[in-house]
């Protein structure tokens, strides 16, 4: 599908001042500060998509009966810009992530878009808010494109016949607040997050709404995140709140089949890719939380980490479920974890070569 759009631009009168942006560039945490402009673009059945423009970052008005808010017609991606060292801005596979926009929308019957205007609007957001990309080794302007369902009504009949897709930019440090440091791990055996034939593989927001329960008792345990686990036996490792799960078998990787109830991590994918160049394997499969836990016990099962684009990747030190507990090597990050990290964002900064032509210049 190619782009027929063009977009219209509207600058922001009121756009921060350099001192201002450089207030919020120092700390920025994570999707806590917006860029000063966004993109909107509307969809309308029998006409398509129209009136795509680049307008100043605001609050939308909208019909307290709109779709979305009570059928949850909804779904977003995730991505980031990265300020490279020799000054380019860079986008890490986008079309990836616009197939997965679109693979998303089909299962929430909501239309596609031309993955050139997702990538498009992307580029104009971030050459137009260029000074909010980072230039801190490790932070980056975090992209989320997303789409609302947009008529007003109460029918559940027929899906929403019109939508607005949109791009939203804040700078962002590291998700975890202590960087590499390992985080804990809740096993959910109370609550699914995802069953054959629903929604696990779509970005949509209903599967972060249904998962708070769960996190919140993560936190209550004691732990940092959330593993889900598989909706039968409550027994097999699907991934966590926000990243895919990768297990280190001393150079063998294993991380979970994509079998319909996980996402398919842009980040999952591009280390299963690399493996190799790094002279690791990696394969997909199947672990039981036992297996888990006896290869931790045996010494066989020496790193696991979690990725995913907010994430990076992060390692796992510890364990926890209802009936079980234990620690992952010494708990502490481990070589495999950290040289995958290393070459993920060697990648995506510039200082690694970029052997898989992922790297999407944008400015
Ligand atoms: N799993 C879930 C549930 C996620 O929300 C994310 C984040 O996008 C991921 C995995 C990792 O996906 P990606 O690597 O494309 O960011
Ligand atoms: C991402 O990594 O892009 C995510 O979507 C994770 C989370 C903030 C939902």
């Amino acid at each position: 599908m190619t782009s027929q759009l063009s977009f219209e631009v509207r600058p922001n009168p009121q756009a921060r001042s350099t001192a201002e942006r450089e207030r919020v560039l120092e700390a920025p945490g994570f999707g806590q500060t917006f860029t000063d402009h966004m993109v909107s673009i509307d969809f309308t059945e029998g006409e398509g998509w129209h009136d795509a423009r680049l307008e100043p970052y605001g609050p939308l008005v909208l019909d307290p009966a709109t779709s979305v808010f009570h059928y949850a017609q909804e779904l977003f991606e995730g991505l980031k810009a990265y300020r490279q060292a020799n000054g380019s801005i860079v986008a890490f596979r986008p079309y990836a992530n616009a197939a997965r926009f679109n693979a998303s929308a089909a299962r929430m019957a909501m239309p596609e878009l031309p993955e050139d205007t997702f990538v498009e609007s992307l580029e104009l957001l971030v050459q137009t808010d260029r000074e909010w990309v980072p230039t801190t080794e490790g932070h980056s302007l975090y992209l989320r494109p997303f789409m609302i369902a947009t008529q007003a009504g109460l029918g559940v009949n027929y899906p929403s016949k019109t939508y607005r897709y949109m791009v939203i930019a804040s700078p962002a440090a590291s998700y975890f607040a202590g960087g590499v440091k390992p985080v804990s791990v809740w096993l959910s055996t109370e609550y699914t997050r995802a069953a054959p034939g629903g929604t696990g593989f779509a970005k949509c927001g209903g599967n972060y709404a249904a998962a708070f329960v769960a996190q919140r008792q993560a936190v209550a345990e004691g732990c940092d995140q959330v593993v889900w686990l598989d909706a039968v036996e409550h027994r097999y490792v699907e991934e966590m709140g926000g990243m895919n799960l990768f297990f280190v078998f001393g150079d063998r990787l294993l991380t979970p089949a994509l079998t319909g109830t996980l996402l398919p991590g842009i980040t999952r994918d591009s280390i299963l890719t690399f493996a190799a160049d790094l002279g690791l394997t990696a394969e997909e499969g199947r672990l039981s939380i036992e297996e888990w836990q006896a290869g931790c016990e045996s010494g066989e099962l020496t790193e696991v980490f979690a990725c995913g684009t907010a994430a990076v990747v992060t390692p796992v030190g510890s364990v926890k479920g209802a009936d079980r507990a234990w620690t992952i090597g010494d708990g502490t990050p481990g070589p495999v974890t950290l040289k995958i990290r290393e070459e993920l964002m060697g990648i995506q900064y510039g200082s690694r070569p970029d052997t898989h032509n992922w790297v999407h210049k944008i400015a």
